[in-house]
């Protein structure tokens, strides 16, 4: 128990502080450019940022996503997120029940409803954790938090990097398959690594109708697992540190398959990004590692300051090209150049 619990604050302490992002490679967002409207027709105040997403109604194309669970220090950011995910209307992912799924007098750390009554609430779990329980115990996972949904991660390249992780990943499509067929509403998600269009076609064939790209460009995982690896294993991690697909690329590249929901993690950190991730297809942006550190050093009020700007950028981005609502920025004129779009022409 202690090891999930120590692990997961070794997490947040190196999210906050540690150096844990890409170093060159970037989120691609940069090669997205929009095409300025100069006589836009519009006021700020009657922008439409709304959107309604599995069933619910969210104020704001934004996710708090996913981090933590388990721990005292967790409890303590996920009731403060969760509570300013209400206040504003945006979904709010926790982190991994694994800790909760082993140790169920942990459940009280992921306990959000009490603060979140109305929010898109996701529950989060490992696919290779998820293929070593029985359908019934993932779904009580999900009950026992009252989520919405539940995010099902593929961490590979973070597992082979720990020195005590996952080295299996067989089997992962039958378990989605099972988990499906068992009725929990499941978001697909990478932790920073991203999704590839084959990725996206295989899962999107068995079924699936949301996934999180989790791309590459902000926080690196493979990064984080490096700084507590063994010194034996540090190299593999030093190698990798830059292993992923930038998350623009990713979601552009899954908007080619039909799902109901893509969200845009990974490396977010301006509302003129999110606009750009609904422009290329995304559903809504999630915020990780810039969310908690703006809580860390600022308090809530310093998180609640944090999201306004983002908010604020997401606006100007609507108004500047001429978009009265989120549908109107999906379909906003853009260009899209470099090697975003050599991903693009790549597909795969
Ligand atoms: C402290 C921390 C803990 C995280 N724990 C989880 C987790 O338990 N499950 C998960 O799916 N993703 C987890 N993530 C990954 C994020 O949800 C996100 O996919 C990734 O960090 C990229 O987003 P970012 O660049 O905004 O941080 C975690 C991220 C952070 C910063």
């Amino acid at each position: 128990m202690a090891d999930i619990s120590r692990r997961k604050d070794d997490h947040l302490e190196l999210a906050i502080s540690g150096d844990v992002g890409f170093k060159r490679t970037t989120t691609l967002f940069e090669h997205v450019r929009f095409v300025h409207d100069a006589l836009p027709e519009l006021a700020v105040a009657e922008l439409d940022t709304s959107l309604t997403l599995m069933g619910k109604k969210l104020r704001a194309p934004i996710l708090i996503a996913a981090m933590t669970g388990g721990s005292e220090r967790a409890e303590r950011i996920n009731k403060e997120l969760a509570q300013i995910a209400e206040e504003r209307g945006y979904a709010f992912g926790l982190g991994s029940q694994r800790a909760m799924h082993r140790h169920p007098g942990k459940s009280a750390t992921y306990a959000v409803r009490d603060v979140a009554p109305t929010t898109l609430v996701l529950g989060n779990l490992g696919l290779v954790q998820a293929a070593q329980m029985s359908s019934d115990d993932v779904k009580r996972l999900v009950d026992g938090v009252g989520a919405d949904a539940l995010c099902l991660h593929l961490n590979p390249a973070q597992e082979l990097i720990q020195d005590d992780g996952d080295r299996d990943f067989r089997g992962g499509l039958d378990t989605l398959s099972r988990l499906l067929q068992s009725g929990v509403r499941l978001v697909v998600k990478e932790t920073g690594c991203g999704l590839s269009a084959s990725v996206a076609a295989r899962v999107r064939a068995l079924g699936v109708e949301y996934v999180d790209v989790s791309g590459a460009g902000g926080t690196s995982w493979v990064a984080v697992e490096t700084h507590r690896a063994s010194e034996a294993r540090r190299p593999l991690g030093q190698a990798f540190w830059e292993w992923g697909i930038p998350t623009a690329a990713s979601v552009a590249l899954c908007a080619r398959h039909g799902f109901r929901g893509i969200f845009a993690t990974g490396g977010m950190s301006t509302g003129l990004e999110i606009a750009k991730a609904i422009a290329l297809g995304a559903s809504a942006g999630g915020i990780a590692r810039r969310a908690l550190q703006a809580l860390e050093s600022g308090g809530p009020d310093g998180a609640r300051a944090f999201f306004e700007g983002i908010e604020v950028e997401l606006r100007a981005a609507m108004l500047l090209t001429g978009s009265r609502n989120l549908a109107a920025l999906g379909s906003a004129p853009r260009l899209v150049t470099g090697e975003l779009a050599q991903w693009l022409e790549l597909g795969a």
